[in-house]
């Protein structure tokens, strides 16, 4: 071959990882593991993932990897989070949850401003980067600011606009959702993506939805809500609606006919769960979240068995109270195990599977990330095995999930761009970034 036949060149290539990932043609995810694996990336997606050697049109690379002694893994999907809460990280812990919104989160909230929820959402990107989390979706406002810290920092998102019907200033909000969908959706090379954000059935009135459904349908974006987090609001839903739960209400007005992606769905009941698998809703389970604030637990071992496409999310770090994934994960195994008094219940595979492509279904995004396949988005984190809590190796799909720490991810590459390389974010002032948020935080506690 001559030099010429060979100038093609792939953008990277990781040598040498033992690589973890579920498979998105399986039925049952099932984990596959390639001990000492290659990972070709070109043009931002991954052009092959599998055993070592690679195919010879992929060994001339322009940056090589040695990933010996670490895992890769697709990045982890934190399918449910409100990122610019970082700054009310600690400051209001231990309540009941109406207390907790009404008497200190909403309050401090109505002081945030532009720059607030710009180095909030900073945080909150540099802090998930960290832990090995690619892809995040987003509700809250000041969503340019949080765009912002998306396309600076590297990570892929999915963004919507919190709207809530009962605010005064609700027409404003849902002309800023659309501004959000019309200004960034498919911006930062793709990474960012929009939503629509109708909060929750019981702060958006059926004529509200109603004009969310228009505007979505508009745009051809999907939805992010709340949905039965808590007994009381199914309880009040009943009564309202005539015997309907908030999800059966849902159904009712055709929402389920968008692509949904709904947080929580603890209090779900058969009929509930028959809808979600039917209408194809992505559930974001919030395990942390819901067992901190008391909210329940979610049955989700049936919601995967009805087959519904439930993905984990931190939920916002004032109430988990950080954006680590695979805490999450972790959770969310040892929750449904204790709770249906069945150790066999979310074995880890099925745990590394919802914290990856099972939130990227969620999300509506499988066809692009959540696994290491050929033609999907090149967003890929590495673990140093090489801790004393990853020793023996005897199962590496046990250890991501039961022993191994977000610190571990010592690598994380998002759309075929190194983010963050042997510990080191890469183009981003980390330190800066912290000093300013802790500043935006003090200064917002001191106006409540
Ligand atoms: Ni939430």
């Amino acid at each position: 071959m001559t030099q010429a036949a060979c100038a093609k060149k792939t953008d990277i290539l990781i040598e040498g990882a033992t690589i973890i990932s579920p498979s998105s043609s399986g039925a049952d995810e099932r984990i596959t593991v390639v001990d000492k694996g290659t990972i070709a990336i070109d043009g931002g997606k991954i052009v092959y993932a599998g055993r070592s050697p690679a195919p010879p049109e992929f060994h001339n690379a322009l940056k090589r990897i040695d990933a010996s002694g670490l895992i890769a893994l697709p990045g982890f999907v934190n399918a449910h989070t409100h990122a610019a809460m970082t700054l009310l990280r600690g400051y209001a812990d231990d309540m009941v949850l109406m207390e907790w919104l009404q008497e200190k989160i909403w309050p401090i909230e109505a002081h945030l401003d532009s720059e607030d929820v710009y180095y909030g959402a900073m945080l909150a990107c540099i802090e998930m980067i960290r832990a090995g989390v690619t892809t995040f979706a987003d509700q809250y406002f000041f969503m340019d600011d949080t765009a912002r810290a998306v396309r600076d920092t590297g990570i892929r998102a999915s963004l919507s606009r919190g709207l809530i019907a009962t605010s005064p200033n609700s027409s404003r909000a849902l002309r800023e959702n659309i501004e959000l969908c019309e200004a960034w959706d498919g911006e930062a090379s793709g990474r960012i993506t929009t939503m629509f954000g109708p909060h929750a059935p019981y702060t958006c009135p059926v004529d509200f939805l109603e004009k969310v459904m228009e505007a979505a349908e508009e745009h051809g974006v999907g939805m992010h809500i709340h949905l039965s987090e808590t007994r009381g609001e199914v309880e009040e839903s009943r009564a309202r609606h005539g015997g309907m739960s908030p999800i059966e209400l849902m159904d009712s007005i055709g929402l389920f006919e968008f692509r949904i992606l709904a947080a929580h769905c603890v209090h779900v009941s058969p009929k509930d769960i028959e809808i979600l698998s039917a209408k194809g809703v992505g559930v974001a389970h919030n395990p942390g979240s819901n067992m901190k604030i008391a909210s329940g637990i979610a049955p989700v071992p049936a919601m995967l068995k009805a087959g519904v496409r439930v993905g984990l999310g931190t939920d916002g770090a004032s109430s988990n109270n950080n954006l680590d994934l695979l805490e999450e994960a972790r959770l969310a195994a040892f929750l449904h195990k204790l709770a249906n008094d069945d150790p066999t219940v979310i074995p880890a595979g099925q745990a590394l599977a919802m914290a990856t492509l099972g939130g990227a279904k969620a999300m509506g995004m499988d066809f692009e990330i959540g696994s290491l396949e050929p033609g999907k988005k090149a967003d890929i984190i590495l673990l140093d095995m090489n801790k004393p809590h990853m020793y023996p190796k005897h199962d590496l799909t046990s250890h991501i999930i039961y022993s191994a720490r977000a610190s571990d991810v010592t690598t994380v590459i998002i759309n075929g761009e190194s983010v963050m390389e042997d510990g080191v974010l890469t183009g981003i002032d980390e330190q800066e970034v912290l000093r300013k948020a802790e500043e935006k935080a003090k200064a917002l506690v001191a106006k409540a």
